[in-house]
């Protein structure tokens, strides 16, 4: 076994519907490497805790609730899935209305990111990942020799979550996740940047694909 710390990790982070999920599953399937969703494990957490009765905006009930729950991550043909409780989630559970008003107050408590920060430094050892997020570059990989940080304008953001038909406040979300305590959303030291606002998908992964070694 190696004992490279950080061996294979392409970190992808940037805000709220950048288009980073896009971007990160199909380099993924390129490079044939695991797809990491880690706000699927932020999302799936607060599933939970909005099931369990606790009020996300308390942190010590955030926490408590937290503490009781079993979260798995396992790998279903390339790309990991998120279980609570042996309970899988499926997409419309995870991106219900009521989870993406609630998951930046769930994802700002220390220990719910310490857990799920371990459960995702866990799956290096699985074999090469593309892992997106907020604090993937930063805070989950930050040795990682392949740091991407996909941006795109906040028009274009806001058009690309009602697309996807969801009623979801981007700006409010990434203004709670760049200004928290704990691992805010910052440009990774190290990263490159892309901008999307104006790119096809096909552009955006070609950029990536170009910079890999
Ligand atoms: O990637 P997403 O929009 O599905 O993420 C949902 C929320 O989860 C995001 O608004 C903040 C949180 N999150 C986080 O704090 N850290 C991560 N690495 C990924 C997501």
């Amino acid at each position: 076994m190696s004992h490279m710390p950080f061996p294979n990790v392409i970190t992808i982070d940037g805000p709220a519907a950048s288009g980073k999920s896009s971007v990160a599953r199909l380099v993924a399937a390129r490079r044939s490497a695991i797809y990491v969703n880690t706000g699927n494990m932020y999302r799936a957490m607060t599933w939970a805790v909005i099931a369990a009765g606790a009020d996300p905006a308390d942190a010590e009930a955030v926490r408590q609730a937290a503490a009781e729950l079993k979260l798995e991550s396992p790998v279903v043909e390339g790309r990991t899935q998120v279980s609570v409780n042996g309970r899988v989630l499926d997409d419309a559970e995870l991106n219900s209305d009521p989870v993406n008003r609630a998951v930046s107050l769930v994802a700002r408590v220390p220990e719910v990111r310490e857990r799920l920060v371990a459960e995702q430094r866990a799956l290096a050892d699985l074999g090469p990942l593309v892992m997106e997020g907020r604090d993937i570059g930063s805070v989950v990989f930050p040795d990682s020799a392949t740091k991407f940080y996909i941006d795109a304008s906040e028009e274009v953001r806001a058009a690309r979550r009602r697309a996807q038909g969801h009623q979801d406040q981007v700006a409010e979300r990434d203004r709670l996740d760049s200004t928290r305590k704990t691992s805010p959303l910052v440009v990774p030291e190290g990263a490159i940047v892309i901008d999307n606002s104006h790119l096809t998908l096909d552009q955006a992964v070609q950029a990536v694909l170009d910079r890999l070694p």
